[in-house]
């Protein structure tokens, strides 16, 4: 089968990888792609915002699969194109990827569907917001309704920081994101993240993960898409993960198929592990950067009859979904000035050496300039590694980091550390 991979980061060099090694697989084309996912897939120009030149794409090279990396092509209905023109495809349509792209849509299906959440308020009118805070104890949260690039939620920590925040949304500060908010109560506790696959009847459990989303030690510094992720994360134990199953991702699978926009995909739960159990704090309508990196280094079967099965509603013939008991870990290697304005440019040496580690080593944001690997984006490197234990993929990984060279990069030196402090205590 010829597949078409839409994306351009770390999370689609993983998959790419991935799908490279099926069985199932006769030729993988990847737009645009980066240098990493190059060594496995024939790059094509193709913009994914041009449904029709996508979809004539996959008729001219018989694509028996499309699988859309990022969310921006799903909220903008690329599926629905594509599944229009019949062509299978892993990612939910338009309706359903409303999951991500619309925080407000989120809070009212749980609302109506009883699943555990923090409490809110979703408005499009700036004094109703204003009046509503009055509502909220402190810290606050407020959230732009839209996709913001993960920039749209202010933990407000004043009532003034908190009007700040209302006014910034509603003077377009995130654009037509921010047309809408939601205030949120805040909820204390530790973040987790649960990855099941779905194909809007079956959900199958997919791992779960830790992400770290301040980017320096000690979670510290401005919030970043993630700067390292480990899977995975014993903190949520069997009985939570049962728990988020049955009362959180079964039933947002269900009111989802009982208003008429079933969800076909992967769902991504963010979890707060309160002292009252697991509360959703938002979904996303596709793997996570770089939590997507090690569930692939988990991934001990053929991810292509995976993702078909999902796209061609045949969960139900699929057992569950086999994960390594080891534990990955990835690095990222980020340029200097992200999550501000990274450098670009810089060289990048030694990736075959850190390899010999063990280590896989995923592209993000790479290029290639007269023959030299460069960095070209704010994440530029995913470095990651399974060991028997997170302290020993921690190891690993650290280890494989140290045999690059890469003088305008940085990255944290404590991704892991949660569960690393579990492991020692014993
Ligand atoms: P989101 O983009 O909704 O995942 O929010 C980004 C981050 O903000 C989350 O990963 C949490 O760390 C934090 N956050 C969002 N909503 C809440 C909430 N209601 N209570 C506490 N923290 C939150
Ligand atoms: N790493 C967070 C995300 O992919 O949204």
């Amino acid at each position: 089968m010829n597949i078409l991979l839409l994306g351009s980061g770390g999370r689609e060099h993983a998959l790419a990888w991935k799908l490279a090694q099926s069985q199932k697989l006769t030729k993988l084309y990847a737009a645009p792609g980066n240098p990493g996912i190059a060594e496995h897939a024939e790059l094509v120009d193709l913009d994914a915002a041009n449904h029709e030149a996508v979809t004539a794409f996959c008729a001219a090279h018989a694509i028996g699969l499309v699988v859309i990396g990022p969310e921006a092509p799903l909220v903008d209905g690329l599926a629905d194109s594509l599944r229009n023109a019949g062509v299978p495809v892993f990612g939910p349509n338009k309706l359903a990827a409303q999951l991500e792209g619309s925080k407000g849509f989120t809070k009212d299906l749980c609302s109506k569907a009883g699943i555990p959440t923090a409490g809110y308020v979703r408005t499009a009118n700036r004094t109703d917001a204003l009046n509503a805070l009055n509502d909220f104890a402190l810290p606050v949260v407020i959230k732009a309704d839209g996709l913001a690039a993960g920039k749209g939620v202010v933990i407000a920590m004043s009532e003034s920081e908190a009007k700040e925040a209302i006014a910034h949304m509603f003077s377009g500060g995130f654009g037509e994101a921010g047309a809408e908010v939601v205030i949120e109560e805040f909820m204390a506790g530790e973040e987790a993240s649960f990855f099941a696959l779905t194909d809007g009847k079956t959900v199958l459990s997919f791992g779960s993960a830790q992400d770290h989303k301040r980017v320096g030690d000690g979670d510290t510094g401005p919030n970043t898409g993630g700067m390292g992720a480990y899977s995975p994360a014993p903190v949520l134990s069997a009985t939570l993960e049962q728990r988020v199953m049955d009362d959180i991702v079964r039933p947002t699978v269900a009111a989802m198929a009982a208003q008429g926009m079933p969800y076909s995909g992967v769902l991504y739960a963010g979890l707060m592990l309160t002292p009252q159990g697991p509360k959703l704090i938002e979904y996303n309508a596709r793997f996570g950067d770089p939590e997507c990196q090690v569930l692939m280094m988990r991934l001990e079967e053929d991810l292509v009859p995976l993702l078909l099965a999902t796209a061609e509603g045949r969960l139900a013939e699929h057992g569950r979904v086999r994960l390594s008991d080891r534990a990955a870990l990835t690095v990222v290697m980020a340029a200097k000035g992200y999550p501000g304005t990274p450098e670009k440019g810089g060289a990048i040496g030694g990736i075959a050496d850190a390899e010999k580690y063990g280590a896989k080593i995923f592209h993000a944001g790479t290029a290639i300039r007269d023959g030299q690997l460069v960095a070209n984006g704010g994440r530029v490197l995913n470095v990651t590694a399974l060991g028997d234990t997170v302290t020993q993929a921690q190891a690993a990984a650290y280890g494989a980091v140290d045999a690059i060279q890469f003088p305008t990069g940085f990255c944290r030196r404590d991704i892991g550390w949660q569960e690393v402090a579990r492991e020692t205590k014993g």
